[in-house]
């Protein structure tokens, strides 16, 4: 039976870093040093998610552009949620690879009845692949070696 985003959330936790539009990208910038993930998801006043902002779009789109963080706010380049792709906790860990993949996303939101309810990066499907790949090995080991 394949893995869910459900089963994902149980497993590394639900909660999600969150910052809303207004904010300055030092502020985003801070907070993902701070909590050591590469990117936070855009919320509204209300707890709504709004977008998402990385590490890359503050990298490429206000530094290396020359721009200065402290004065450059989370709305001026966040990706909105109309052009980003969201799962539910339904979804499995294939799907969310060949969305990360073809999207060339490495954060997806996950959304459960239009609420925030976790986010999954590619490294979390990433060591999802790599625990199924070597439970498959094991067993596979026990049933040539009759210790099935
Ligand atoms: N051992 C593990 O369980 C594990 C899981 C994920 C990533 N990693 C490693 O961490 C490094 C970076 O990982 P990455 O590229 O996937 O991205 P990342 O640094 O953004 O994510 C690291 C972890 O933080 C979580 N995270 C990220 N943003 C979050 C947010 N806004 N709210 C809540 N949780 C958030 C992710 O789901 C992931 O579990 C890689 O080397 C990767 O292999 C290890």
């Amino acid at each position: 039976m394949s893995t869910t985003v459900g089963d994902l959330l149980r497993r590394k936790g639900s909660q999600v870093e969150t910052i809303t539009a207004q904010e300055s990208i030092l502020v985003a910038i801070r907070r993902m040093s701070e909590k050591h993930i590469g990117c936070l998801a855009v919320v509204t006043k209300t707890g709504k998610l709004s977008g998402i902002i990385s590490e890359r779009d503050c990298l490429w789109k206000v530094i290396a552009a020359g721009k200065s963080p402290k004065t450059r706010l989370v709305k001026e380049v966040m990706t909105s949620v109309a052009k980003m792709h969201t799962v539910t906790p339904q979804q499995t860990a294939e799907e969310c690879m060949g969305l990360m993949t073809s999207g060339r996303h490495r954060h997806l939101p996950v959304l459960a009845d239009g609420k925030l309810a976790g986010l999954i990066s590619i490294g979390d499907i990433v060591k999802e692949m790599l625990d199924s790949q070597q439970a498959t090995i094991a067993s596979l080991e026990k049933y040539i070696t009759g210790t099935f």
